[in-house]
């Protein structure tokens, strides 16, 4: 079957801006990445594009296939193709650097504003563990659904706040700013309330649920955005305490067993 693509052209240095079409033979099982990377390699390899795994865990080749935000790796072309066209598309809502590759910088920095990762008072613990934080399965459940989160960036796209404010924390980082909130190891909950209830913040969020209908990975930022909504209305009528993390497990009975866990292979390269 042959398919045409009209996939996005943005060059600045050439001051290119508008879409190049390109028409190839489609084989059974082929992605929308695999018709790039043929269109790359054979037609036009000036065309850029962001990928690395090609199986949908990175997050690096968000882009809008036929109008839809999509995983161009995990995007069949038969289930997608129209009248024998695709139309290939970068995330909206960031930067355009060239071609299909957003600015991904400034999402990154306001992810790394949130503080993605346990904070705990026990720093020398954190630092050189000895041995590791209790968890039961149900704690685990608070926040497993919002650790799938690949940062491909598709929320973003489908945004209404985020097409209109730059510097709104986007949806991905306030549902991982939950999902710090709620681990129970985590000791940092006030921190982050107060970093996502200033402006730019959580109350921006419109509930549109754009978000949660782009993502490929079910995380459902606009389910973690009113949960974030209702930790701050909590903590402001003083409902809220700060929490205490899990402590660590206790020692095994029958000492430490540091000896029994087989060594890492010696290095190859
Ligand atoms: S929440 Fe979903 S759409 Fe948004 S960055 Fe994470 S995986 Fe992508
Ligand atoms: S290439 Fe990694 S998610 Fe598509």
């Amino acid at each position: 079957m042959k398919v045409k693509f009209i996939i996005k052209r943005y060059i600045p240095e050439l001051a290119k801006n508008g879409f190049d079409k390109f028409e190839i033979e489609v084989k059974e099982g082929m992605t929308v990445l695999d018709a790039l990377l043929y269109i790359k390699e054979n037609l036009d390899p000036t065309l850029s594009l962001r990928f690395s795994c090609r199986m949908g865990i990175c997050g690096s080749c968000g882009m809008i296939i036929n109008g839809k935000p999509e995983l161009a790796c995990h995007t069949q072309i038969k289930k997608i193709v129209e009248n024998g066209k695709i139309k290939v598309e970068p995330i909206p809502n960031l930067t355009l650097i060239r071609d299909l590759v957003p600015d991904l910088q400034s999402a990154f920095m306001k992810h790394k504003k949130i503080k993605p990762y346990l904070i705990r008072k026990d720093e020398k613990e954190q630092e050189s563990p000895t041995r590791e934080y209790k968890q039961t399965p149900s704690e685990l459940l608070e926040y497993l659904q919002f650790s799938y989160c690949i940062q491909c960036g598709l929320c973003i796209s489908s945004c209404p706040v985020s097409s209109t404010d730059e510097d709104f924390l986007e949806p991905y980082v306030l549902a991982q700013a939950y999902r710090y909130c709620v681990d129970s190891r985590d000791e940092g909950l006030f921190e982050r309330l107060e970093i996502v209830s200033k402006s730019h913040g959580v109350l921006n969020c419109h509930f549109a649920g754009g978000c949660s209908k782009a993502c490929p990975k079910g995380v459902d930022p606009a389910l973690a955005i009113q949960l974030l909504k209702r930790l701050i209305l909590k903590k402001t009528f003083g409902l809220l305490k700060e929490k205490k993390g899990n402590n660590i497990v206790p020692p095994y009975p029958e000492g430490p067993n540091k000896d029994k866990v087989p060594k890492a292979p010696p290095k190859s390269v």
